[in-house]
């Protein structure tokens, strides 16, 4: 291909967020190739899948080139509607949608009045002039909601959340941003770029409720590993997709509770056997990794290695496998020999 051909594809591919681009505690973005082939040598039955703990739905996305159905849930707004974004098979129009980033990308902060967002964000997560922005675009995105198809609004509202990741002054969470000053930096909306599929079925359930309704082949289980609430972590990202503009508290200025997991409390052994107890499927798939003594109380594993394979044990067969990888790290935790594992359970009859 000659060299300008080459450097215009590489241009075009930089214009949009694959479902991976995105910064989340516990993705297996990296991993699933791994997971996947392991899937593949072990499991003959390969119609139906479910990702019942989505995050970022990276597994999911892989399952889509395996299975011939895919379900995919996870009880935050927020990844909700970038799974809608991404796989919902439904109208939406490119140029539409170009038009109305491009007219965001053009504005000029000094002429934005303040909003919800830059007054309970600005300078703290974000820049004050890059907060004054994300608020606007928020309030425009449900102006225009008439004149958008539920698919265009929700791809707006995905390739904004994936936006402000770049441009957030943290480490990739929400749980706390730097107290140094903020450097401002221009927010440059791209669009997501939408899965053509047909075979995604989309929830925001709790995954216990979840199983007792759904039947598949395969149910592959990604739990919370520790007492880190993803709620409380990417609170930012649901405050701004629900757009109720709740009361905020404390330094991180998170809202009341909501979708509190039972899997990051001392309950996680309980859920985690009622989860597999009630779960109508022939092979059950797991990710856990071997975090059990790290130095800080909050990365410290829920439920033991031994636990998950007892539990999965009553239920069928099981094998372990195990990868290394490089783990969510804030920078005050040690961890050496860490491993990812993966457990395959085939279900008795
Ligand atoms: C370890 S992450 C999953 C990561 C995912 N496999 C990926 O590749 O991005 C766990 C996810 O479970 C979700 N979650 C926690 N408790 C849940 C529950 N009871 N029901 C549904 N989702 C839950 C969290 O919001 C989080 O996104």
């Amino acid at each position: 291909m000659p060299a300008q051909k080459t450097l215009f594809k590489a241009k075009q591919k930089n214009n949009t967020f694959k479902i991976e681009s995105r910064r989340y505690i516990g993705s297996k973005a990296k991993l699933s190739d791994w997971i996947m082939y392991l899937i593949n040598s072990e499991i003959q039955e390969k119609k139906s899948f479910a990702d019942i703990f989505a995050g970022t739905a990276s597994v999911t996305n892989s399952a889509l080139n395996h299975f011939e159905t895919v379900i995919t849930n996870d009880f935050l707004h927020s990844n909700n509607v970038i799974y809608k974004a991404f796989f919902e098979n439904s109208e939406w129009n490119k140029q539409k949608l170009l038009e109305i980033i491009e007219n965001f990308n053009h504005l000029e902060s000094k002429i934005i009045g303040n909003n919800y967002f830059s007054e309970n964000f600005g300078n703290k997560y974000f820049h004050k002039n890059t907060a004054k922005k994300i608020g606007h675009i928020r309030n425009e995105i449900e102006n225009l909601k008439i004149e958008l198809t539920d698919k265009e609004y929700n791809i707006l509202l995905g390739s904004l959340l994936y936006t402000i990741d770049r441009v957030a002054n943290t480490v990739g969470h929400y749980d706390a941003y730097f107290k140094k000053e903020i450097q401002e930096r221009k927010l440059e909306l791209k669009l997501i770029e939408p899965i053509r599929t047909d075979k995604v079925s989309i929830f925001q359930q709790d995954a216990n409720q979840l199983v007792r309704k759904i039947k598949t082949d395969v149910v592959y289980i990604d739990p919370p590993y520790n007492s880190r609430q993803y709620s409380r972590f990417y609170h930012l990202l649901e405050t701004l997709v629900k757009w109720d503009k709740p009361k905020l508290y404390g330094v991180a200025l998170k809202p009341e509770p909501e979708n509190v997991s039972e899997y990051c409390k001392v309950s996680a052994k309980n859920v985690f056997k009622d989860l597999v107890n009630n779960i109508n499927a022939k092979h059950i798939v797991v990710s856990y990794n071997n975090t059990y003594n790290p130095k800080s109380n909050s990365s410290k594993n829920k439920i033991s290695l031994e636990q998950i394979e007892t539990i999965l044990n009553k239920r069928g067969k099981t094998k372990v496998f195990e990868n290394s990888h490089r783990f969510f790290n804030a920078g005050n935790t040690e961890f050496n020999n860490h491993k990812e594992l993966l457990f395959i359970t085939k279900l008795d009859d």
